[in-house]
Parts: structure tokens; sequence; C-alpha cells
């Protein structure tokens, strides 16, 4: 039997990564929005690329979550994007009445799927959905990670005129300002970047990764990037369902990792069928911790705001 992915969100985010998941064939695809219509017809639409892209997998959109039963994994695209001028984190209170109530009848329908969270603020929402769910850490968590390194590793990738396929980052903490990208731990076929290129450069790429996201923002001034963020979920999606153990970025609840507890931020973490199945940790430099700690502070600040209790 085809595994069961759900989408809730079917706006840009979640259409393209609907799209990514059911052209794999390896999973069936439930795609849930508020919005009448909306869902139901990108389902159909999306379900009549089967013959062309070979995949048999069933897609079917619909506003309700009793279709989304049973789910192995959902991942929740549900929120409003940002727009030219505001931060991920003027988001909190808007997208944590949705998330809160999507993730309420997500674990309902699916007591024990893995969710993953895309709506920003990222690092809060997974928070809140963890909150929600009362899921253990390692079946709750968020996509940020693949997207910013992945943002790294083109803008490297350009400078050296090399293959992105040969570029590795390292980026951790939440998905925002305050990131922490570790050039020292970024490869370009194994050698470090700091052995490439100078540090003027690399602060460049490093700032202009940091602003990615805002830059793309205020390009489209009617919405946020879509086409990276599905991507890097899929392959999150990918490496769950495969069980392939991916060690990729992970926005994760942290229990003392790091010296840090109680709160999600993004660190190398192996994907593998049970979800988050370890959090990688590394050894950083006193100033690398100053800023991860600093970003974990950050987040806390906007759990705070959403008054969990
Ligand atoms: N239940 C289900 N769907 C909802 C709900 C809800 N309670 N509230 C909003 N939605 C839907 C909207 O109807 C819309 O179709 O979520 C969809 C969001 O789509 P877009 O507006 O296109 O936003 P998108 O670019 O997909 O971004 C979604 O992901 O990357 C983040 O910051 C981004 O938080 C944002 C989220």
């Amino acid at each position: 039997m085809r595994k069961k992915v759900s989408v809730i969100g079917a706006g840009n985010v979640g259409g393209t990564l609907a799209q990514r998941v059911a052209e794999k064939g390896y999973a069936d695809v439930v795609l849930v929005d508020i919005i009448e219509g909306l869902p139901q017809g990108k389902g159909l639409d999306m379900l009549q690329t089967g013959p062309i892209t070979g995949s048999d997998a069933k897609v079917i959109g619909t506003n309700s979550y009793e279709e989304t039963a049973n789910s192995d994994i959902v991942a929740i695209t549900s929120g409003v994007p940002r727009k030219p001028g505001m931060s991920r984190d003027d988001l909190v209170l808007t997208n944590m009445n949705i998330v809160k109530s999507v993730t309420e009848q997500v674990v309902k329908y699916s007591p024990n799927c893995i969710i993953i969270m895309v709506a920003n603020p990222l690092d809060a929402m997974t928070q809140l959905a963890l909150h929600v769910s009362k899921l253990p850490r390692d079946r709750v968590f968020g996509q940020s990670g693949i997207l910013d390194t992945a943002r790294f590793r083109t803008f490297v990738a350009q400078e050296l005129d090399v293959s992105v396929e040969d570029v590795h980052a390292c980026i951790l903490g939440g998905h925002g300002d305050t990131m922490v990208a570790i050039p020292r731990l970024t490869t370009v076929g194994g050698i470090p970047i700091t052995e490439l290129l100078p540090q003027e450069t690399i602060s460049k790429i490093v700032d202009r990764t940091v602003k990615g996201g805002g830059e793309i923002v205020s390009l489209l001034k009617t919405g946020s990037a879509f086409y990276a963020p599905a991507a890097a979920t899929a392959q999150m999606i990918e490496s769950v369902l495969l069980d392939k153990k991916r060690i990729l970025p992970c926005a994760v609840y942290l229990d003392g990792e790091y010296g840090i507890k109680g709160v999600v931020v993004g660190v190398p973490a192996k994907l593998g069928k049970n979800g988050i199945e370890q959090v990688i940790e590394l050894k950083l430099t006193p100033e690398e911790s100053r800023a991860l700690r600093k970003s974990a502070e950050a987040v806390e600040e906007l759990v705070r705001v959403m008054r969990l209790g």
C-alpha cells in the first residue's frame, strides 16, 4: 500500500509541494484548504499529471480533515505569507491561530503522524504544533534549514562557478535574521569555503543568504518564496518515507543539545522512518555558540508572545 501524505494549505507552497510528492509516486496525497474548490481543483489537475509523469499516486483535494485520516506525514503550509517590509516574526499572531486549529484537526485524524511544519515564523510554529499535538519531538519538526542552506549553496556555487551538487553548507539556529551560518563547515568538494574565498566575499554571501527570503518577497510583492521551500519540504518527506536517514538541517525541539533546552531551532539531524532519529551535536567555537544561543533566545521571545503556558 502506498504511504499517505497530507498537505495542509493549497496555496503557493502547499500546491507546489503536493505536486512534487505526487510526481514521485510513492505516496498518495491529500491537499486541504479552507477555500472551497481550491484544493479540489488543484488536486484534480495534479491527478491528471499522473499519466504524463508516470505516477499512480492518488491525489485528492478537500476542505475537511476526514480524508487525511491515518496520514503518515502531514506538512502544514497553511498560513499567511509575509509582505514586503515584514519579518517572518510579524506573522506570529495570525499564523498562530491557523496553525493551532490545523494541528488539532490533523492529530484528531492522524494521531501517529509525523508533522513537518512549513508555516512561518517557522521555529515558533513548530513549537506550537509540538505543544498542541502532544506528539514527541521526533515526530514534529520544521523545514527551514534545507532552504537556508540551499540559498547559501546557490550563492557559493555562483561565486566559484562550480556545480551546486558539490557545495554543502552548514547553518544553525532559527529561520530568520539570527540564523547562524558556519562557513568553516561549508564545503566545496570537501574543501571548506574558508580556503577558497576571501572573508569579505563569504560575509557578503552569508548576508545575502540571511536576507534571502526577504529578497524574494520584495521582488514578488504579493507573496513569499515557494519553489525552493516546497522542494526542501519534499526532500524531508522523501527521507522519512524512504527511510533514507539523510543528515539534513531541521528545526527541532532541543532538550539540552548545544546547551539549549525547551526551544525549537535548526540543527543537523538524521531523518528516517521514525522522523528525527538523531540530533547531531557539533563542536562550536565560543563565538558560534553565542550566536546560536542568541538565535534560540529570539525564538523563545516569539514563543513567549504565543503564551503557550
Ligand atoms: N486551514 C487550511 N488552510 C488555510 C487555513 C486554515 N485554517 N488558513 C489559511 N489557509 C490556506 C489559505 O487559504 C491559502 O490557500 O493556506 C494557504 C496559504 O497559501 P499562500 O497564501 O499561497 O501562502 P504560501 O506562499 O503557500 O505560504 C504559506 O508557508 O513559507 C511559509 O511564510 C509562508 O507562512 C507562509 C506559509
